[in-house]
């Protein structure tokens, strides 16, 4: 595979970029997998670029989670085959965290690698799932259980983007801002007053900055890459049991639930409580702590059976692998569920 970057590249620029890594690619085919929502994302990014092939075809699945399945993946893999796609074939994924885990995941696999591009469209996606080279779909009821580490071979991040994202998920996206600040120790307070009105461009570069920084260091998560899961223990297992419940919500407001628990079980009440007055802790009925924890169970940072946190010391210094019983994870939403 040719050129592949860790890093993204932003507006303007990122469309010379990209126009010069297509020359360089030459695809013999283009396509382009968009959700429904994203669709009209396209008619912005496409005449910014001289070097895209007209005859390039757009791929549209259904927007949400569901498209990460193995019926999706399995339906776009057979377009592919239909269209005649070989190794030489290009995918631009151009949508939120879905479309850009969903279609690297199709690209990675396809004829054992093709190359992909990521452009994200919503603030989760540019500030997180499209960096790092993660990728994957659902399966058997829990996230991300099938998926590659490939990394795309280029990120364009244009924040023009984000003029059509609903609120809540701009919100979703706010969430992993404030887990990399809280990771990063650098800007926590700042990180906490962000709107969307005033999002400024160099605020994802610095968030996606961290995270990209984090990934070159250990690409696998082999080691300190497992601190990006900060909040996703309790997040990943919220996220899943409010779907199945029938009351789902955003990736990033399962997040915002994880990090108010890894807070106070690192014990950083004041941070916990700063995260409330933004973002109030919802609470936990009484069935639902068996579920929430046995999802955990089936998280994949644990080994030997246990559940392994990701915590922080203090502010900008986090610990892995910490291992939490379940009498300690039910103490802390106990304690959380009083005082919401
Ligand atoms: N690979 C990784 O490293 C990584 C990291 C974090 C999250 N993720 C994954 O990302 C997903 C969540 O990402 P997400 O929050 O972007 O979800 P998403 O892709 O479902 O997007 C959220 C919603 O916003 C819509 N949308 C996106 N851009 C839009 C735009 N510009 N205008 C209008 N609507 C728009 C989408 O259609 C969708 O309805 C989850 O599946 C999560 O597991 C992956």
């Amino acid at each position: 595979m040719k050129t592949s970057h860790s890093y993204p590249f932003f507006g303007p620029d990122g469309y010379d970029g990209l126009d010069a890594l297509l020359q360089e690619l030459a695809p013999s085919k283009t396509f382009l997998l968009v959700d429904s929502n994203t669709t009209h994302c396209l008619s912005v990014f496409v005449p910014k670029l001289g070097q895209l092939d007209a005859a390039f075809e757009v791929l549209e699945v259904p927007p949400g989670e569901e498209s990460k399945s193995l019926e999706v993946a399995a339906n776009l893999w057979s377009v592919l085959l239909e269209y005649g796609a070989d190794r030489n074939s290009l995918i631009i994924n151009v949508g939120g965290g879905v479309v850009c885990d969903l279609g690297a995941f199709i690209a990675a696999t396809f004829k054992r690698g093709i190359p992909f591009v990521n452009v994200p469209t919503s603030l989760l996606a540019m500030v997180d799932a499209s960096v790092g080279g993660k990728n994957g779909i659902n399966f058997a009821g829990l996230k991300n259980q099938l998926g590659t580490f490939t990394q795309p071979n280029y990120v364009l991040i244009d924040p023009d983007f984000l003029t059509s994202l609903p609120q809540q998920e701009w919100e979703s996206g706010h969430a992993e801002m404030l887990k990399h600040a809280l990771l990063s120790g650098t800007n926590w307070a700042e990180a906490l007053q962000l709107e969307p009105a005033t999002l400024a461009l160099y605020e994802i570069q610095q968030s996606v900055a961290f995270k990209a920084a984090i990934v070159r260091e250990d690409f696998k998560e082999t080691g300190k890459r497992k601190v990006l899961n900060l909040g996703h223990t309790t997040g990943h297992a919220w996220e899943s049991y409010a779907a199945v419940s029938g009351n789902p919500c955003t990736h990033g407001a399962a997040v915002i639930q994880g990090l108010h628990v890894a807070l106070l079980l690192s014990g950083l009440q004041d941070e916990q409580y700063a995260l409330a007055k933004r973002y109030p802790w919802i609470k936990v009925e009484d069935d639902a702590l068996t579920p929430l924890w046995e999802r955990q169970l089936q998280d994949k940072k644990n080994t030997h059976g246990e559940v392994r946190y990701v915590l922080l010391e203090e502010l900008g210094k986090p610990i892995w692998d910490v291992q939490i019983t379940r009498e300690q994870w039910t103490q802390a939403v106990s304690a959380l569920n009083s005082a919401s």
